[in-house]
Parts: structure tokens; sequence; C-alpha cells
């Protein structure tokens, strides 16, 4: 079966992003960088490509493995909560009041069922951020500056974000050290890639030099030969980024949502979560290797 022309298309486009140049930079915020969290942020303006079950289920992986991890759902839709456990509550204080009004983290972080994940929840309201913020001063730096003030309490934070490049996205750029860009193992899975790298590169360039790719996770794989020849084509192109774990398309990581548990509670013997703990186990490693505050 022939290749789909679209999964070639970012490689036909010319030379490297420099977001997959790793060069990395020092931020200072503070605090000694040993003690400084790896910020990750979950980004792809695809929807439905598995930011979500991606975010959770590392979170919830990296937490099993007693690592201090909060995670921000800086989605609107909130899905990221409702997966822990924590439904959204637009009358409690969210992400949305942390960014428009100056709310510490720390006054709406939730505690979860695991003893070592955190949680910064969403609310609808955020779906006016956009707007809202689009007006303020240091509108791409809340998020940023909000983290930094809990920093010392987290080994990790992850941020899962909407699917569109505007400014919530931005903000969960600014903040973080590295990008996780998970892909769905389908046709036209490189359709939109190029525009994440693109504004990586632009943050990198602007507001946060620092901020690399940490990776490109293979999501929902479907072991066929399409799901295969979709993964070889990535792994051509993108050698280096690629996670050696994929994500199998399995059952039970869709089912988990709806039962309010990562997939670590819900079936920690199935495929979807195995994989999950070994990404985790894979993002530890490039991360220590890379340099916690890199
Ligand atoms: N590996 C997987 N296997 C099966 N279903 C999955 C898998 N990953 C995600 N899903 C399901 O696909 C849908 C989209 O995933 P989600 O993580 O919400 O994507 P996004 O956050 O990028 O919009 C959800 O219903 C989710 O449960
Ligand atoms: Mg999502």
């Amino acid at each position: 079966m022939p290749m789909p022309s679209s999964t070639s298309a970012v490689a036909a486009r010319g030379p490297r992003p420099a977001s997959l140049r790793h060069a990395p930079t020092r931020g200072k915020r503070g605090l000694p960088e040993e003690l400084m969290p790896r910020i990750i942020t979950i980004a792809n303006q695809k929807g439905g490509v598995g930011k979500t079950t991606t975010a959770v289920n590392l979170a919830a992986s990296l937490a099993a493995a007693e690592r201090r991890t909060l995670l921000i759902d800086v989605d609107p839709q909130g899905n990221a909560g409702s997966a822990l456990g924590i439904p959204r509550d637009d009358a409690e204080p969210s992400v949305y009041e942390v960014l428009l009004d100056g709310v510490p983290l720390a006054e709406v972080v939730k505690r979860t069922e695991l003893k070592f994940l955190d949680l910064a929840p969403a609310s609808r309201h955020l779906v006016g951020a956009e707007l809202e913020l689009a007006g303020e001063e240091g509108r791409e730096q809340r998020l940023a500056r909000a983290v930094a003030a809990v920093a010392a309490e987290y080994e990790y934070v992850l941020i899962d974000c909407p699917p569109s490049l505007g400014l919530l996205t931005l903000n969960g750029l600014v903040a973080a050290q590295g990008v996780i860009i998970p892909i769905q193992c389908e046709y036209f899975a490189l359709e939109g890639l190029a525009d994440v790298l693109r504004t990586i590169d632009l943050v990198k360039g602007a507001a946060n030099p620092r901020l690399q790719v940490d990776g490109i996770v293979l999501t929902m794989h479907a072991a066929n030969n399409l799901a295969q020849q979709v993964e070889d084509e990535i792994r051509k192109h993108f050698k280096k980024e690629v996670f050696k774990t994929v994500i199998p398309r399995n059952v039970r990581l869709s089912e988990s949502p709806s039962h309010g548990k990562p997939i670590l509670l819900y079936d920690v013997s199935s495929k979807g979560c195995q994989s999950y703990l070994e990404l985790a186990r894979e993002v530890v490693r490039r991360v220590d290797r890379a340099g916690r505050a890199a």
C-alpha cells in the first residue's frame, strides 16, 4: 500500500525546525536547578490525538513511581480532571482564576486518589480566557509565573492543552522546558505537525529560549499495516524525537476516564497501562539525561 502523501508533508517542507535542534539553555527561577521540576507541556492543536490520555496516564505513572507530580488542565473541557475522578466544577476557583486574577496555583490545586499526584483543574470559564487575556500585559507568561511559585513542591509538572495553538497553549509552551507531542497513528498523522513545531520555534525565539521537544509519542497504534507504515514514516523523519514506546489502541484506556480513574487504578495489567508506565520510564531517562532543569 502506498503511503498517504500527507505523512511526508512535513519532511518535504525543508530544513529541520529549530525546535528539534537541542540547545538547552539554563532557566533560573530562584530555585537551585536540581530542585526545579521538569515542566512538560502536552500539545498538538489536533483534537482527539491522545493529549489528555497521555497527560493523565503519564502523570499517574510518574506519581506511581513516587515522583511528586502536578497535572495542570488548561483545556476548558476539563477532561483531565474528570479522568482523575475530579469532575469540572465551574463554581470553584480553577486555572482560569490563576491566569486572569493572579490566584496562586496552590489555592486551586486538588489532591487525587494517587498520593503523589495533584491536579490544577480547568473550568468552563477558560473558554473566554483566550479573548480576555488578549488585552492583558504579560498574557503569555501568566502560567509560567504561577508554576514558578509551586516549583519547590513538585518534581514533574505536566500541562494538558486544548486543541488549538491559541493563548492557552501558548501559556503552556512558555511555562515549559519540554513539549511532548502525541501523534495518532492514522492517515494524515503528520498533518498540522509543522504548525506545532513552528509555534514551538516562535516561543523558543521569543519568550522561552530553553524550550525543547522532549519527544513525539505515537498513540492509538492499531497493530495493522497502515499503523505500522505510519509509524515507520514518522520514525524515518523524526528518528531522535519519537519515543521507543508506542501506545497501542486499547479499549481499557478509553474506558478508564468514565470511571474517573487513570488506567493504573482501573486495569494495571492492560497493555495501555503497561505502555504508559514504559513511556514514563523513557521520559524520566530522557529528562535525566538532558538535565532536570535544562
Ligand atoms: N490508546 C488509546 N486507545 C483507545 N482509545 C484511546 C487511546 N488514547 C485515547 N483514546 C480515546 O480517544 C479519544 C481522544 O483522546 P484524548 O486523549 O481525549 O485526545 P485529545 O486530548 O488530544 O483530544 C478519547 O475518547 C480517548 O479515551
Ligand atoms: Mg484533551
